[in-house]
């Protein structure tokens, strides 16, 4: 078989994969399991460092989903009131520690100068589609929480990779989610992924066996799309100028 027999024409790849984009409100309908199958299948055929795959993956639906997005939903509860109190909250977070980050702190910092501009453009123009005004903290501290609720997917996938490669290891599991997040778009899914749920690992592997070696990377919601205008939002992609780097 040639290389080029029984694939998609250039044009028609251009267009799925302009076509994917993040699915932000989801119906509970559950996902069979032979279509979660594929897509895991599918995920596996993207290239990897030495061909090691250091990621593996815990999927999370029913009873297992909703006992996690219960205890995620309780921890931001707690930082959301307590952020509010001002330095009472803050010693009342350090001292009961309920909320505190037990894994990637990074998530919960500003981000750099150099990365700012886009991140406040997506916000913007996000809370903008939703309706949610920029001052309006409660509204938008609830619209955060929602990534607790996985944004009501029947499944959350906890990313995990082995520590011994570092950002290899990421860039694998990078790759790897791309192709489980297109396959997924091939199989009329959506998806998310969710750096937001990276910040407390314990409660994930208080439900898998997990060893010590891997580390929690970010999660996927996967499942149905639902019509809600959350998933009318199309972010902002940039021109291929603002990719490449100058020559000297
Ligand atoms: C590693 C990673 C983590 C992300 N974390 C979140 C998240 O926590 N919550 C969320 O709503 N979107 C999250 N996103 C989705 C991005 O905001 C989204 O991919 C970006 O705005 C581009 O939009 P598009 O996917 O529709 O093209 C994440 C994306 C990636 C790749």
């Amino acid at each position: 078989m040639s290389s080029s027999e029984n694939h998609m024409t250039g044009a028609e790849i251009s267009s799925f994969l302009a076509s994917r984009r993040t699915t932000r409100d989801f119906l509970p309908t559950p996902i069979p399991q032979e279509i979660l199958d594929q897509i895991l299948t599918d995920a596996l055929t993207a290239p990897s460092w030495s061909n090691t795959r250091p990621f593996k993956i815990a999927v999370a639906s029913s009873e297992i989903r909703e006992r996690i997005s219960r205890d995620f939903l309780g921890r931001w509860e707690n930082v959301a009131r307590q952020s509010k109190r001002g330095w009472i909250g803050k010693l009342t977070l350090l001292l009961t520690r309920n909320g505190l980050p037990t894994s990637n702190r990074l998530v919960a910092k500003p981000y750099h100068a150099d990365l700012k501009p886009a991140s406040m453009r997506l916000g913007a123009e996000l809370f903008g589609t939703l309706g949610i005004a920029r001052d309006d903290r409660d509204a938008r501290d609830a619209w955060w929480g929602t990534n607790y609720n996985f944004y009501g997917a029947p499944t959350e996938l906890f990313i995990f990779i082995h520590k011994s490669l570092g950002i290899f290891a990421a860039s694998d599991a990078g790759l790897m989610m791309e192709n489980l997040m297109l396959s997924a778009h091939a199989h009329g899914l959506g998806a998310c992924a969710q750096g937001a749920v990276a910040i407390w690992d314990d409660a994930v592997r208080q439900e898998f066996d997990i060893p010590k070696n891997y580390r929690l990377l970010c999660g996927i919601a996967l499942g149905y799309p639902s019509e809600k205008k959350d998933n009318t939002f199309q972010a902002h992609r940039i021109p291929v100028e603002e990719l490449l780097f100058k020559q000297k």
